[in-house]
């Protein structure tokens, strides 16, 4: 097996994992949380998202926790989802350089997340692109391995959506398993299919473990060449709009499983387990992390693994 040497992650729990949680999180835990995840050594994190208050209430601060970082390393490695126009405006404005905009690759699932079709959502990520040609953009395609309204996404969908993004010069696409469907044969198959035809492009991942497949998924893709993966720490998430999503792969467990397999992250995993630690003392949340419930240390003992 060929495995990529050095993998980047990027922290998805403040966004995917926090908008999640229905009881509110104070602004000043979520901005902790947030610091001490990026102290960790993650390479970018979603601090949060800039959607509308009242399809998440959680997410209303999402100014605050942006200003926060002003003046700190971490703003310029910090991505804030936006699913349409106004949100990037809002997200700019409180000094995002990084958006990553949400778009569903199966109709019924974007109408349902942003109220638009995919097509709509494309033109609305034109918008964007033309509005602030100074901004990193990531693609955030949604259900791209499987949709909880229309089952199998066919990859005619897939291919629409990225070929809408390639068009308008976005380079930074992640697929989603947005209700973690998906299995190790149908992520080498995607993510072969979609490097042949879009080379140039920087594929990244992201895994929901609902069907506990996330671990062999990311083992898949790393044999398709995939260096970069969205995780969440000690395994929150799951979209509001996507009926029996559940948490993402966490960030401790996928980066146990790359120090294992030998591949540098930066990222130090008892920092990430410390940082989960904290989140669910202060908040209550908590999700599925496996190497957070074990006796980690024993385990790293003498393994030269942490
Ligand atoms: N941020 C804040 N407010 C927003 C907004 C944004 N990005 N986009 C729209 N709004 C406001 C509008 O100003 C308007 O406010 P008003 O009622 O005070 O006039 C209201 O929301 C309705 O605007 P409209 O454009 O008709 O939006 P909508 O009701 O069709 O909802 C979205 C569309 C995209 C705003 C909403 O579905 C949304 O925020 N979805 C995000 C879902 C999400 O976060 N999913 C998980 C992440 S994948
Ligand atoms: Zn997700």
């Amino acid at each position: 097996m060929k495995f990529p040497k050095k993998v980047r992650i990027c922290e998805v729990g403040p966004r995917d994992g926090f908008q999640s949680v229905v009881q509110w999180i104070e602004t000043s835990d979520k901005i902790e949380v947030v610091k001490r995840l990026f102290e960790a050594g993650v390479d970018l994190m979603e601090v949060t998202s800039f959607v509308s208050p009242k399809a998440i209430p959680q997410m209303q601060d999402a100014a605050e926790v942006v200003q926060s970082l002003k003046g700190t390393p971490y703003i310029g490695k910090a991505f804030a989802l936006v699913p349409n126009k106004k949100g990037a405006d809002r997200a700019v404005e409180n000094g995002i350089n990084r958006l990553a905009v949400v778009i569903s690759a199966s109709e019924a699932h974007n109408m349902s997340n942003v109220r638009k079709t995919p097509a709509q959502s494309l033109k609305e990520l034109s918008e964007i692109r033309k509005a602030y040609p100074q901004i990193h953009i990531k693609l955030s395609l949604a259900t791209a391995f499987g949709c909880p309204f229309e089952g199998e996404v066919p990859m005619e969908r897939v291919q629409e959506v990225v070929d809408g993004a390639v068009t308008l010069g976005i380079h930074d696409i992640c697929l989603c398993d947005t209700i973690g469907v998906a299995v190790p044969t149908q992520v080498s198959r995607i993510v072969a299919e979609l490097k042949l035809n879009h080379p140039q492009i920087d594929w990244s991942l992201h895994l929901h473990n609902t069907r506990g497949l996330a671990a062999a998924n990311t083992v898949a893709a790393l044999e398709e060449g995939i260096d970069r993966f969205e995780t969440a720490a000690g395994g929150l998430g799951g979209c509001p709009f996507a009926p029996g999503a559940s948490g993402n792969m966490a960030t401790e467990d996928m980066v146990y499983l790359l120090d294992e397999l030998g591949i540098v992250t930066g990222v130090n995993v008892n920092k990430v387990i410390a940082a989960t630690e904290f989140m669910t003392s202060r908040t209550g949340c908590s999700g599925d992390s496996k190497i957070n419930s074990v006796t980690i240390h024993k385990i790293f003992q003498g393994r030269g693994a942490v």
